[in-house]
């Protein structure tokens, strides 16, 4: 199937400043959203820690680019890993998005946070963020706005995250998730948790 999101005959993603080109998209972008991510931070977006609320804030990361900012995508991801030897994380079937993360968020909000020690509260904190990072809900910005809710949710409970460490090392991240997520349906599993869990566990204040 063609991708609806991209113009005819290019890889750019269709967006509302009519850019055609990657690199001045990528330049876009990156002002757009760090003005918002900036925002959210001094800004917590209210909301109860679930599918709405986790819509709500893709939307309004991207609203100054993407039509369907805080909409679910409604076609496959496959994004080639050079950590998994040119294979992609396997990503949430569309249809199965919403019901995804409505498990994922339900987890993470019964979870007994204020029972737990540092060490303890990193490694859950690091399985409900790779997990929701698995789904994947969105066709593009899906890094950005799982860190940026699970930052939120995390000072929402009093984990006090430094979210700062997460931008710094951004492709670090990317990579963890990918690592921590290498498991697969035909039963092979890769995963290595402790790259993520080490950058968490780091941001986090005793
Ligand atoms: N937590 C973050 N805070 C600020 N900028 C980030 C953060 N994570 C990634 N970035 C920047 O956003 C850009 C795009 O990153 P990337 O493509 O890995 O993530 P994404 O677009 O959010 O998610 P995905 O492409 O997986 O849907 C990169 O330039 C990266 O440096
Ligand atoms: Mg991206």
């Amino acid at each position: 199937m063609r991708d609806p999101y991209l113009y005819e005959k290019s890889q750019v993603l269709k967006n509302k400043l009519n850019i055609r080109t990657q690199e001045e998209l990528d330049e876009a972008e990156a002002d757009y959203v760090v003005y918002r991510l900036k925002d959210l931070a001094m800004n917590p977006m209210p909301g109860e820690y679930n599918t709405e609320h986790l819509l709500k804030m893709h939307h309004y990361i991207f609203q100054d680019l993407y039509e369907w900012a805080g909409e679910p995508r409604i076609i496959a991801i496959y994004k080639e890993e050079d950590v998994l030897g040119g294979m992609s994380v396997e990503y949430s079937d569309s249809f199965d998005i919403t019901k995804d993360i409505h498990f994922i968020l339900s987890d993470m909000r019964q979870k007994p946070w204020k029972d737990m020690d540092r060490k303890r509260a990193s490694e859950e904190f690091c399985s409900s963020l790779a997990r929701l990072w698995k789904v994947h809900p969105f066709r593009e910005g899906n890094t950005r706005t799982t860190i940026t809710f699970c930052c939120q949710y995390a000072d929402e409970i009093g984990l006090r995250i430094n979210r700062e460490l997460f931008e710094k090392n951004s492709r670090y991240v990317r990579t963890a998730l990918v690592a921590y997520n290498a498991y697969f349906t035909d039963g092979s599993d890769f995963s290595k948790k402790e790259y993520l869990e080490r950058i968490v566990y780091d941001a986090m204040a005793d």
